[in-house]
């Protein structure tokens, strides 16, 4: 497998750390000292669909390719407005492609599962060209009266497109059940036949584990790729974590002893957008022309459930 294409989209409204002390007890000092965040930016009028479609058609075109030329689409996403159909059939149609289409839940590391697919689908020819898009809206799953959890999200899609190639030198996936430290529960309707206790509330965390859990995963991860791989740190030019929390991602850089410059971050600007900050931060790199064909790149994401997903892909383009 090899990265061709990539694209993002953003929500047009920015919220500050200084506009939540309007309505939150909380400042932007704690704030940016426990998280790094500055701001974020939330769906308003936007439709969650419409940002993915965008983010789509961009790495559509950073491909050369049209709707036409894909043969498979796959959508990680947490929440939308629709349970069904799935997200990726909206998509799907808001392009034009004429593909089968899948959604898949892996929390934030949802786009490495979906790369892991995409090879396999690649490896056994059931397809040329697929369509990786991230969408998420984890604004919608936090209690805005929460300073413990609202402060941390935004929303956003970020999209690659991915073709037969042997760029993809190693990939790891781990899933380790533990629902107690990050969960949402979906309201469900009612029936006359229920007959237990539902307690339907919005996103609980239990901060710290999940900090804890994000960087012995992580560096565990990315410590068995390398040797996989058979590369030393310095070999790799970029670090492409999930954009959670910048002390998370300075714990990972400091576990791997290298510079600041190769492990880029965004979550200053758009908080934790859940899967689409990996795809969402390569176009970043992509499109200011930080990367150049050969450049070895690690991806490691980590999520609710708990799920872990990382890999070692060399810049095809
Ligand atoms: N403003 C001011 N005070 C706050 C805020 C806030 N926004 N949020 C919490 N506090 C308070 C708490 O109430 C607590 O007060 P208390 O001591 O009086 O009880 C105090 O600050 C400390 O709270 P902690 O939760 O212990 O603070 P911590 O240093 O652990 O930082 C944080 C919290 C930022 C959530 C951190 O634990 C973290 O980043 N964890 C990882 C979160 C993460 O990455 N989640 C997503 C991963 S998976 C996915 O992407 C879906």
């Amino acid at each position: 497998m090899k990265i061709i294409g990539t694209g993002s989209a953003h929500p047009k409204c920015a919220v500050s750390n200084e506009m939540l002390e309007k309505f939150l007890e909380t400042t932007d000092e704690w704030i940016t000292e426990r998280t790094g965040i500055k701001e974020r930016c939330v769906i308003s009028s936007e439709k969650l669909e419409d940002l993915a479609t965008d983010a789509a058609n961009k790495a559509l075109e950073d491909a050369g390719l049209t709707a036409a030329d894909i043969d498979f689409i796959i959508c990680s996403n947490v929440v939308n407005e629709f349970v069904t159909p799935a997200l990726s059939c909206i998509i799907q149609g808001k392009l034009g492609a004429k593909c089968p289409t899948v959604d898949i839940n892996a929390a934030c590391a949802g786009f490495i599962y979906a790369m892991d697919m995409a090879e396999d689908k690649l490896r056994c020819k059931k397809a040329k060209n697929i369509l990786i898009v991230c969408a998420e809206e984890p604004s919608r799953m936090v209690s805005w009266q929460n300073r413990s959890t609202c402060v941390l999200f935004g929303d956003g899609a970020g999209a690659a497109v991915v073709t037969e190639g042997d760029e993809l030198k190693a990939i790891r996936l781990t899933t380790e059940s533990m629902t107690n430290v990050l969960y949402y529960q979906r309201k469900l309707e009612p029936t006359p036949y229920i007959d237990k206790d539902e307690n339907f509330e919005p996103l609980v965390m239990r901060g710290r584990e999940v900090f804890k859990h994000a960087v012995s995963n992580s560096n565990k991860d990315i410590k068995t790729l390398l040797e996989e791989t058979g590369l030393k740190t310095d070999d790799i030019k970029y670090y492409v974590l999930h954009q959670a929390n910048r002390r998370i991602i300075d714990a990972i850089r400091n576990f791997l002893g290298v510079d600041e410059e190769r492990v880029p971050h965004n979550v200053e600007r758009y908080g934790n957008i859940s899967s689409a900050a990996l795809p969402a931060l390569l176009d970043e790199l992509n499109r200011g022309g930080k990367l150049q064909k050969g450049d070895k790149l690690v991806f490691s994401a980590f999520g609710a459930g708990f799920t872990t997903g990382a890999c070692v892909i060399e810049w095809a383009k």
